[in-house]
């Protein structure tokens, strides 16, 4: 079994890098893909750069040159639930993108024509994290993510996002890596921990945490490797 395991930025995927240590280096698509070799797995991780353009290229080259046969995101969101912490631990459930709008044809924000406006994650998968989540004690969130190419730190735009996607957390890739493992068949995961609340100080609290909440993240993505 093959397994892509991504993030946006190198500092979500180093935590797996230093746990994993052995490892080969595969340049590809203008990326670099690590590959580690387990008992009975291969994994394959990979930092997509931000957004969702270079997600979707990273997902897609993971699924159709790599062959992996799921993916598991692993990185850090701004949080938008009141309940959420810095460092709480989000399992996007259902994903959109926050930043389409073709609401001038009568379209609802977040819509395109062929897709719908939330796109679901894979339910055995995330059965998965919520066993492992639960057996370590980690209080794991279910929730829906929005996803653009911004970075939130407007208190304005997150509560315009909330309000119109009912959405808990906001990241910059997610919704694209499930539009396409969503169209190629690949089982999708998605774990976030949260790095700032979206609002006026999200880039200094994001700053701040986003090592430490990065590490989180991987914690719980390397427990959910061990029980696939
Ligand atoms: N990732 C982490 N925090 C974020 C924010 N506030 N907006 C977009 N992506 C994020």
């Amino acid at each position: 079994m093959t397994i892509g395991i991504m993030g946006a930025m190198q500092e979500e995927i180093a935590p797996l890098l230093e746990h994993y240590k052995s490892y080969t280096t595969i340049p590809f698509g203008g990326n670099t893909f690590y590959k580690v070799e387990l008992e009975n797995k291969t994994l394959i991780i990979a930092c997509s750069r931000i957004g969702k353009v270079f997600s979707s290229l990273t997902a897609s080259c993971m699924a159709l040159h790599f062959g992996c046969e799921k993916i598991i995101f692993n990185g850090v969101a701004g949080g938008v639930n009141p309940n959420y912490k810095v460092g709480s631990l989000v399992l996007g459930t259902q994903l959109c993108q926050h930043d389409v709008d073709i609401t001038a044809f009568g379209h609802p924000y977040g819509f395109i024509s062929g897709s719908s406006v939330f796109i679901p994650t894979d339910i055995s998968l995330n059965n998965i994290a919520k066993i492992v989540a639960k057996e370590q004690e980690i209080p794991l969130y279910e929730g829906v993510i929005a996803t653009g190419d911004q970075f939130i730190n407007n208190k304005e735009r997150k509560d315009w996002i909330k309000k119109e996607f009912n959405a808990d957390a906001i990241e910059m890739e997610g919704a694209s890596v499930a539009v396409v493992c969503a169209n190629l068949n690949v089982p999708l995961c998605i774990i976030r921990a949260i790095s700032d609340n979206a609002g006026d100080e999200a880039l200094i609290s994001y700053e701040e945490f986003l090592e430490h909440s990065a590490k989180q993240s991987a914690n719980l993505v390397i427990n959910i490797i061990k029980k696939i």
